[in-house]
Formats: C-alpha cells, sequence, structure tokens
C-alpha cells in the first residue's frame, strides 16, 4: 500500500472497529518511521480531532521528533487550550510548544466588522505565528498536517476553503498526512483507539476562525468573554440534559447591538445571547430542533445571571436555508 498516495483504494475497507483501527495504526507507526527516520515532525495542532488524532498518531511513531505547537488566537472556547495542554504534554508526554497569541491576535481584529476580512486577518496571523515559531525551531524535516479523505476530494487536498492554518509556502519541508485516505468517521474510530478522551474525538464542528465569528461584527474583549462564558453554560446545561450526542451543533452568539433591560430597579443597556442549535447531515442544510422548554430556561437564567452585560437570551429557530448555521 502506498500511503503517499493520494487515491484511496477501492478496496480499501471502512475502518469501523477497534481490530481495524489498530491495524492501521500499526501500518502508519511503520510506515511513518521509515519516511521520517531520525528527523524531526512539525505539526499545527489546534485541538480539533483531525490535529489531534495525526499528533497522538506521530507521537506513537516518532515520540519527542514530532514538534506540537498550539496557538492560543484568542478566539477557543473556555477551557479548550488547557485541554490541548493536559491531554498531549501532560498525558501523552509530546514535545508541545504553546503560544498564547491572544493580544496579537485581539489587537489586529480592532474594529474590523467585515466577516470575510475578519477570517483573513485570523487565518494570516495564525500563519505568520506559525511560521516565526517555525523558525525558531532547528531540524525540522517534515509538516504533519491534518488533511483528510473529504479535503483531497473537495478541495485538492487543502484543509476546507475557510479553515484557518494553511502552509507558509516558503516552508520546503516533507508532508507527513497519516489521515489523509480516511473519511471523519474513521479517523474518530482511530482516535478513540489510540485513546483520546470523547470530549476531543467525538467534539462538534468548530470554524478555525473560533468565536470570532459568533461575537459579530468587530470583536471586542467584553463581548467576546460574554460569548466563552455563555457557550460553556451552554454546552454543561445541554450536556447533563443529554442532548450532547442528539444535537449535531449548538453554540450561541452575542451579536454587535444592545437592547435595554432593567436590574435591581435601573434601567440598562445590554447584549443579547442567542442560542444556535441545529441538525443536519452534510451542513448544507440544517433543521432546528425542538428543545425541551425547561432546558432552554435553565441555559437562560444561568446567563442571565452569570454573565456579565448580558440581559436577553434569545433561541434562533431559523432552518439553513436561508439561516447559515454560523451567524456571520
Ligand atoms: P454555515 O454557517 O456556512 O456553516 O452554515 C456550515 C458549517 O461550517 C462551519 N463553518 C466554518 N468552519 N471555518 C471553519 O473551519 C469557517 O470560517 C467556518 N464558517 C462556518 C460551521 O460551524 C458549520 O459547521
Amino acid at each position: 500500500m502506498n500511503w503517499d498516495s493520494n487515491v484511496r483504494p477501492n478496496d480499501m475497507a471502512r475502518i469501523q472497529t477497534k481490530e481495524q483501527a489498530d491495524a492501521y495504526i500499526a501500518e502508519q507507526v511503520e510506515f511513518i518511521r521509515n519516511k521520517v527516520g531520525d528527523k524531526k515532525v512539525l505539526l499545527a495542532l489546534s485541538g480539533g480531532v483531525d490535529s489531534s488524532v495525526v499528533a497522538a498518531l506521530l507521537i506513537k511513531a516518532i515520540g519527542k521528533q514530532l514538534v506540537c505547537v498550539h496557538v492560543n488566537h484568542g478566539l477557543m472556547r473556555k477551557g479548550e487550550s488547557e485541554q490541548v495542554i493536559e491531554v498531549f504534554r501532560n498525558q501523552l508526554d509530546a514535545n508541545l510548544v504553546y503560544i498564547d497569541a491572544t493580544d496579537r491576535f485581539l489587537d489586529k481584529l480592532v474594529d474590523v466588522t467585515d466577516p470575510e476580512q475578519k477570517r483573513k486577518i485570523i487565518g494570516g496571523e495564525f500563519i505568520n505565528v506559525f511560521d516565526e515559531e517555525s523558525k525558531k525551531l532547528t531540524d525540522i524535516r517534515f509538516l504533519g498536517q491534518g488533511t483528510i479523505y473529504p479535503d483531497i476530494l473537495e478541495s485538492d487536498g487543502v484543509k476546507a476553503h475557510h479553515n484557518v492554518g494553511g502552509l507558509p509556502e516558503e516552508m520546503l519541508l516533507g508532508l507527513v498526512e497519516p489521515v489523509k485516505l480516511l473519511y471523519k468517521d474513521e479517523v474518530r474510530v482511530v482516535g478513540r483507539a489510540l485513546g483520546l478522551p470523547s470530549s476531543m474525538v467525538d467534539r462538534q464542528p468548530f470554524p478555525g476562525p473560533g468565536l470570532g465569528v459568533r461575537c459579530t461584527g468587530a470583536i471586542t474583549r467584553d463581548r467576546l468573554e460574554a460569548v466563552r462564558e455563555s457557550d460553556a453554560i451552554l454546552r454543561e446545561e445541554f450536556d447533563k440534559a443529554g442532548l450532547t450526542d442528539k444535537i449535531w451543533q449548538f453554540f450561541t452568539v452575542v451579536p454587535d447591538f444592545r437592547s435595554t433591560g432593567v436590574r435591581d430597579g435601573k434601567r440598562l443597556y445590554d447584549w443579547p445571547v442567542i442560542i444556535r442549535a441545529v441538525n443536519t447531515v452534510d451542513a448544507m442544510s440544517a433543521t432546528v430542533p425542538e428543545v425541551d422548554w425547561a432546558v432552554l430556561k435553565k441555559v437562560t437564567d444561568r446567563i442571565l445571571n452569570e454573565v456579565p452585560g448580558v440581559c436577553r437570551v434569545l433561541y434562533d429557530l431559523s432552518p439553513k436555508a436561508p439561516a447559515t448555521i454560523e451567524w456571520e
């Protein structure tokens, strides 16, 4: 089997069981060791499913010859970067470089209102940070990538067009892409077999620009915190209500407008939090699930009590189309 090929053989069985995943892992470990030898591999580890599985696979194959770089762009969900550090540095003993680039990203985004411009800035800055860090490292000969088969089929082998983290063009490194012939469900099976936690392997899709596209218009730090805190509350309460496995994707949005409210007898002017929950097969169209009223009420009460600057909570009832899943 030529694992460098970009064509999945017709007779390649779908990986569904632990045994199949173990066999795949063993083959990849051998292939990676032969390809890489004693050289180093660099990997941008976002904490998403694909890069996490590639990291775990490479750690198994070459241990500390893998250098993972995790860039925190300040637009991660609550606890996400901490989980990357806990799993990869503390549990898997990875060679992990953690860069908190929050200020760099947020400073560049001040007063930027156009969603596509925001995406461009976040994607561009990500490459700058990654590039700068990689120049500090020596002996890197390969770049690990979380390319999966749909990326090859849909976008000429580049990660989805709106994904943060393209390749710095001047970096002429060999590529190591150990899950590039796999579909998403197979990547998850492999990740589970490698011992990654379900919270990492079964994650919902999360846009590369992160919470940046859920803090609509020009991002401010206080509104971004409101998105992060309300998202954490929503995830906690939906999880307690057993909805995590039943709803495809859910999150909160804080738009850049205020409405009147009243607290302790005083009128105020605060933000709304919008809850977005959707079910879909392929994200091309989506429906809105009927969520139990008591659960929505619990989420609402907690957000209003715990998140500063918020006086209203709304549930978005709009299907895709005409509404998209994200708000921008
Ligand atoms: P929309 O909003 O287009 O979203 O209905 C469809 C799916 O794509 C995700 N999404 C993104 N993913 N970068 C990404 O990596 C992005 O800029 C981006 N925008 C949307 C969205 O979360 C949903 O799952």
